[in-house]
């Protein structure tokens, strides 16, 4: 607003000349159109005055002739003597002198009576006064003649010649009467014109005023335009100064944030980037310059493994992150390849480009991944700690419980060795009854151990063993249903350090469990697979991995994270301590379990041990077992 009410303060009077010049330029066309016209209009008036003058002029010329013609037969008469002939000749010649006369006599009466007109007409009078003298002593000629007496004749000759004489003197004063006033006209049209000339001197001094006009308006057109042409060129480099002053402000602030800043725009192309972003992302540093596409340089990012979450996966890893690009706004956290993690928040920008921010967050990143290891290892002391009291109070009531049934057992053996004794060889038919309850004596007897078993903290005697050739032995000697085949495929041949009869029991209850799933009543497989089991030992890595298959009716995915726990068994004989045992005794040795099954296709049991077995590696696991 104060720029425009300048710009009107300012603004010169002087352009009003540009006004009075056009109304000159066009006052003197007019008058050059008017001047045109006017002379003209004098020659046109001129040449019909002259044109008019010229043509009684020509008359009075013809009057002579004819005066001549009049005159003729007059002196001819003379030498022929014809008066009749040559009276004839005369008369027709007047005829005509007398109309010619009339005629032009007429017309200047017609004509404005100016004294030149007036001067002539009475010329024309003394003309025809002449020549009616002429006419008269002619008369006189032929009558003489006619007479035969041509003496006398010829004395009226000379009177007659002076006659005629004055005829033409008449004739020759109307002739300069017309001159005079040929001439009187041509001075006053030279007057007319003289007058017009002034007016040209006029018009020549407005041309003048004007092209004076015109050069001082063009100069100062000149020092104007200069000016305002000063003036744009001080205002761009202006512009120019502050453009980059704001340029260079941007670009400070932009590298003076904390984070790394990166722009794209509407086509999605590299805009700009501060020396953060290019910091955060080294491996592709060459391809953070204006122009790149987007998509190429997360593909770039991809290819030099600076996105080790897109490993395995890398178009859908790609589409996936052009997508939340492409979004109106996103944010996620991203591992770089050495570690580090990066918060990416990016946002669409007004003209459709996207604004992305980076902050390096592996500080926070690893706190977090710190307290979740201390939350984990919170839950799983919490888990332990729960399993504790759980096995605590197995323990004391299978101690209890162990305890008040060893007694009656042990007397209920007694007294059916007691009866054995009194009835044997007596044919009582009472043999397989104390045969029976021997058995199910014996059934509690083992259940009760192995619940002992299992609640009691046991110390492990290691002792570095040849799997395989072990193993071989431990199987052949578990009994397993003739509708089952075992078979061995041992690939480790290596030293193991093994607690031999704690690990036993888990080979036992792994290879039962599968050899009592194969020949389970209940399961019928679809197809006639041979029932098999299958134990394999395999070096891998640091570890040994020992794995027991079988191809039985497998474990609903629903029981699967049931089946370690203490006393759970789908069995009417199971107790359902032989799998938490089993993980009991591996995580002693150090090692972990874990199961695959698909029903109806096979379960597999994979334990993994160390293969140097760690000084302590056989309390500390153990040490976890007695507090589990
Ligand atoms: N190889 C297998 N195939 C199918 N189910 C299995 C297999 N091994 C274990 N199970 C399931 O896991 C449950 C728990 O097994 P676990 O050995 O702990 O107890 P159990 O065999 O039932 O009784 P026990 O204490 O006599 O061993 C079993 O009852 C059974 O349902
Ligand atoms: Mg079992």
């Amino acid at each position: 607003m104060k720029l425009r009410s300048e710009t009107r303060e300012r603004r010169p009077k002087w352009h009003l000349l540009y006004y009075v010049l056009a109304a000159l330029v066009t006052l003197t066309i007019c008058g050059s159109l008017y001047l045109n016209h006017s002379v003209r209009e004098i020659y046109q008036a001129s040449v019909a005055v002259n044109q008019e003058w010229a043509q009684r002029h020509s008359r009075l010329l013809e009057l002579a002739q004819l005066a001549q013609d009049v005159n003729a037969p007059g002196n001819d008469v003379l030498d022929d003597h014809d008066a009749d002939k040559e009276q004839g000749l005369r008369d027709a010649a007047l005829a005509k002198f007398e109309t010619a006369l009339v005629q032009l006599r007429q017309e200047l009466v017609s004509k404005p009576a100016t004294p030149e007109v007036r001067s002539l007409i009475s010329s024309l009078y003394e003309i025809n006064s002449a020549m009616d003298t002429m006419t008269s002593t002619t008369d006189l000629i032929f009558v003489y003649v006619k007479n035969g007496q041509p003496e006398e004749a010829a004395r009226y000759n000379a009177t007659m010649d002076r006659a005629f004489g004055q005829v033409l003197d008449e004739i020759a004063k109307s002739e300069a009467v017309i001159r005079g006033i040929q001439s009187d006209n041509f001075q006053s049209q030279l007057g007319g014109a003289g007058r017009l000339g002034r007016f040209e001197y006029l018009i020549g001094s407005v041309i003048f005023v004007v092209v004076i006009l015109v050069v001082l308006y063009g100069h100062r057109m000149q020092k104007v335009m200069a000016a305002a042409e000063a003036e744009r060129l001080r205002l761009i480099a202006a512009l120019k100064e502050s453009e980059a002053t704001a340029q260079s402000r941007l670009h400070d602030a932009i590298e003076s944030m904390n984070g790394g800043f990166v722009l794209y725009d509407g086509e999605d192309r590299l805009v700009m980037c501060n020396e953060n972003y290019r910091k955060m992302y080294p491996e592709t540093r060459d391809l953070n310059v204006t122009g790149t596409r987007f998509e190429d340089l997360i593909r770039a990012d991809v290819a030099r493994g600076q996105v080790p979450e897109a490993a395995g996966r890398e178009e859908q890893w790609l589409a996936e992150r052009v997508r939340a690009h492409l979004s109106d706004q996103s944010t996620s956290e991203q591992q770089l390849g050495d570690g580090r993690w990066i918060l990416v928040s990016e946002r669409r920008t007004g003209e459709g480009g996207v604004v992305g921010i980076r902050t390096d967050i592996s500080e926070r990143k690893q706190t977090e991944l710190q307290l979740q290891k201390t939350l984990d290892e919170l839950n799983a002391a919490t888990e332990r700690l729960a399993r504790q009291e759980r096995l605590s109070m197995l323990g004391q009531v299978a101690g209890t419980v162990s305890h008040e049934l060893r007694n009656p057992l042990s007397a209920i053996r007694n007294s059916m060795a007691l009866v054995r004794q009194l009835t044997v060889g007596k044919a009582m038919g009472v043999e397989r009854a104390i045969e029976r309850v021997d058995r199910n004596v014996n059934r509690c007897a083992r259940i009760i151990d192995d619940i002992l078993d299992f609640t009691r903290v046991r110390e492990l005697t290691r002792e570095p063993i040849k799997l395989d050739a072990w193993l071989g032995e431990t199987l052949a000697e578990i009994a397993v249903p003739p509708s089952v085949s075992v078979r061995r495929e041992f690939l480790f041949d290596d030293e193991v350090a093994l607690d031999r009869e704690r690990f036993r029991q888990i080979v036992v209850n792994l290879v039962d469990n599968a050899a009592q799933a194969l020949a389970d009543a209940g399961w019928t497989p679809t197809d006639d697979r041979q029932r098999t089991i299958i134990v394999r030992t395999e070096a891998a890595g640091p570890h040994v991995r020992l794995s027991v298959t079988d191809n039985g009716p497998g474990i609903p995915q629903d029981r699967l994270p049931k089946i370690f726990e203490p006393l759970f068994t789908t069995k009417s004989f199971g107790v359902g301590l032989g799998l938490p045992t089993v993980r009991q005794i591996v995580e002693q040795h150090g090692g972990t379990i874990d199961v695959e099954s698909t029903v109806d296709v096979g379960t597999v049991f994979t334990i993994w041990l160390p293969r140097q077995a760690a000084p302590a590696a056989g309390a500390e696991p153990a040490a976890q077992a007695q507090v589990a």
